[in-house]
């Protein structure tokens, strides 16, 4: 969470304009606040510091405010330490005004540190955890250390992971310290270097960059115009580390909302194609990866939120189609399980970003086993990427919105494909996806939309949602409530059709609504029961599902895709999400409280 973004080049101007350009990529990463620093004409560094989303701020008000310069730093923030206010927002300085610092992360041993600072009277200006790292900078160097030693020393006594940027305006030096959350440099055409949380900070102008790995910090210093070339050391031994650079294939994006009025429904459209993209992979990689799957001794299938919820559906998949036995657990509570972790265990850990905290230690978890690590990965050259001994693009293009639509059907698609490649029935697997890619795309029609629309209307004051679902259909519903509660702040829940009776059912009581979502499969006589039991308590029955019935008092169609029903039955939910948002005044793109991208615990 936090989004950073750094730029030095040898031009006179500029920089904070190019930082503002970059860090409204990365809004999705924490939206509470922002801010920047930039180095001035006098190489003192002003600062700029607002509470509430980017929005439209314009390089012309942060020119204004910030003068021009050809060195910058900014940042958005998700609040962990310290309240929502200007005086929290990013930058910090230290006493002097003379060292900078953005940070994401936590730093768990801050209170420690920040006695320490205290009693040895030093101004502290915020609430925050990272503010301490620009006064023991500042500390370090009046001790006689030079700016880099100075902060690879705090460095090292920090606990927890985080990932923060030092700008020293007296030695025009820039650190960027990656301790355990993302942190990437970018080199420009003209030798101007970017740091970003990740690459969508910079990939506009740049697509070479150079991988800073865990415990290594990049120096950059621009004493004399342009910058020179980045110095890598690590943390801990304090040795130079070689670094190469390295042309990322991921391709530059249009980032405009295409004519949609929010990226959620533009991606919810985008699964029109998507989902043949995410299985458009070379048969013989997949047919190893399978061959892996079988084989292995102990198969886990990790991922955090929606993704955790994936993998639980993946559970199913394996079962029902390749009649293999994997183990879905959601990546926070993944330890629990280490005891059974070998060499011979196969984990497959599931992500959007790559970037999340709880999978990224889930995996240090599988490391120390032995075990082998197989992810389905969106985002090129992500952590997760990086740490695996093999992975599969989701290939699903930037996903901007916090609520996952078109990553999500990507991902069941893939782990679909791949339970049918592990039955050894890979063709018959292919041909039944790219058949509901074509269903999807005739089904996310503008009267399909329209419908769904009308019913977000009806609903848009209901206190509760419930979604019931059998087999597969079970964590889709409560994928579906995730999607509801995001979007819309409407309580949702979803249950496994069965386990209504064991509570639940106490809850429905007249014009209470329940999506159920319907698969033609075996379950399907006992969830319409369940859709009747609802019914008959005063329920409103809103079935997805292939067929009509009688148990539904509003009815979306959906077409039959067999195995692939996850898929087909939450993209309805998906735009009724996205319409009860915009019924209730919402922004669904930037859900309260949440970001896209969690890297704190
Ligand atoms: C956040 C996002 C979800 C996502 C989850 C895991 O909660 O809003 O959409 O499922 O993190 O993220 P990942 O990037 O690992 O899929």
């Amino acid at each position: 969470m936090c989004g950073i973004v750094g730029y030095v080049s040898g031009k006179e101007d500029g920089a904070p304009a190019i930082v503002l350009e970059g860090l409204k990529r990365l809004e999705y990463r924490g939206y509470d606040s922002w801010g920047m620093a930039s180095l001035d004409s006098k190489g003192g560094i002003s600062t700029l510091k607002r509470v509430g989303r980017i929005g439209g701020a314009g390089s012309a008000m942060v020119a204004r405010k910030l003068g021009g310069g050809g060195v910058a730093l900014g940042h958005t923030r998700w609040a962990t330490h310290g309240g929502i206010s200007e005086r929290n927002a990013h930058p910090h300085l230290d006493c002097t005004g003379r060292i900078a610092i953005v940070h994401n992360g936590i730093i768990e041993n801050y209170q420690e540190l920040k006695a320490g600072l205290v009693a040895r009277k030093h101004r502290l200006s915020s609430d925050t955890d990272t503010e301490i790292l620009a006064h023991y900078i500042e500390e370090g160097m009046r001790r006689g250390m030079g700016f880099a030693e100075a902060t690879r020393s705090i460095a090292k006594r920090l606990k927890g992971r985080s990932a923060f940027v030092a700008l020293d305006s007296s030695g025009r030096q820039m650190a960027a310290v990656r301790l355990g959350a993302p942190l990437i440099v970018g080199v420009g055409d003209g030798g101007e270097l970017f740091i970003s949380s990740d690459v969508n900070g910079f990939l506009e102008r740049t697509n070479r960059v150079m991988y800073i790995d865990d415990d290594e910090m990049a120096l950059i210093s621009f004493r004399r115009g342009a910058p020179g070339a980045p110095k890598f050391v690590s943390v801990p031994r304090g040795g130079e580390v070689r670094k190469r650079v390295i042309k990322i294939g991921w391709k530059r994006e249009s980032w405009s909302k295409s004519g949609y009025k929010h990226f959620l429904i533009k991606e919810i459209m985008e699964q029109k194609y998507t989902i043949a993209q995410a299985i458009n992979q070379d048969d013989a990689r997949i047919m190893r990866v399978a061959n892996g799957i079988r084989n292995a001794f102990g198969v886990f299938i990790v991922g955090a939120g929606t993704a955790g919820r994936v993998c639980a559906a993946g559970q199913y998949l394996f079962s029902d189609i390749a009649k293999k036995h994997v183990n879905a657990t959601v990546a926070s509570e993944f330890s629990s399980y280490r005891h059974y972790l070998t060499r011979r265990t196969l984990m497959i850990a599931v992500s959007q970003s790559g970037e999340t905290v709880d999978l990224l230690d889930a995996i240090g978890v599988a490391r120390s086993k032995g075990t082998r690590i197989l992810s389905l990965v969106n985002v090129f050259g992500s952590t997760l990427m990086r740490v695996s001994d093999e992975s599969l693009m989701l290939n699903a293009g930037t996903e901007k919105s916090v609520a996952s639509t078109k990553a999500t059907t990507a991902q069941l698609s893939l782990l679909t494909l791949l339970a049918y490649a592990t039955a050894g029935r890979l063709k018959e697997g292919k041909r039944l996806l790219l058949n509901t890619a074509e269903q999807v795309n005739d089904m996310l029609n503008p009267r399909y939309e329209e419908r769904l629309r009308k019913l977000a209307r009806q609903l848009r004051r209901s206190r509760d949602i419930f979604i019931i679902g059998r087999g597969v259909n079970f964590p889709m519903a409560e994928e579906a409530a995730i999607k509801l509660q995001e979007t819309s702040y409407i309580h949702a829940h979803g249950f496994a059709g069965g386990e209504l009776k064991h509570g639940p059912l106490a809850l429905i009581r007249k014009g209470t609504p329940c999506i159920v979502l319907v698969a033609n499969d075996d379950t399907k006589h006992e969830t319409i029961s369940n859709a009747m039991e609802v019914r008959a308590r005063g329920g409103y029955v809103i079935g997805i599902a292939p067929e009509r019935n009688d148990a539904f008092d509003y009815w979306i169609r959906v077409p039959d895709a067999g195995e692939a029903s996850p898929i087909v039955n939450i993209i309805p939910v998906q735009v009724l999400a996205y319409h009860l948002a915009v019924a209730r005044g919402i922004n669904p793109d930037y859900p309260r409280n949440l970001a896209k991208s969690v890297t704190v615990k």
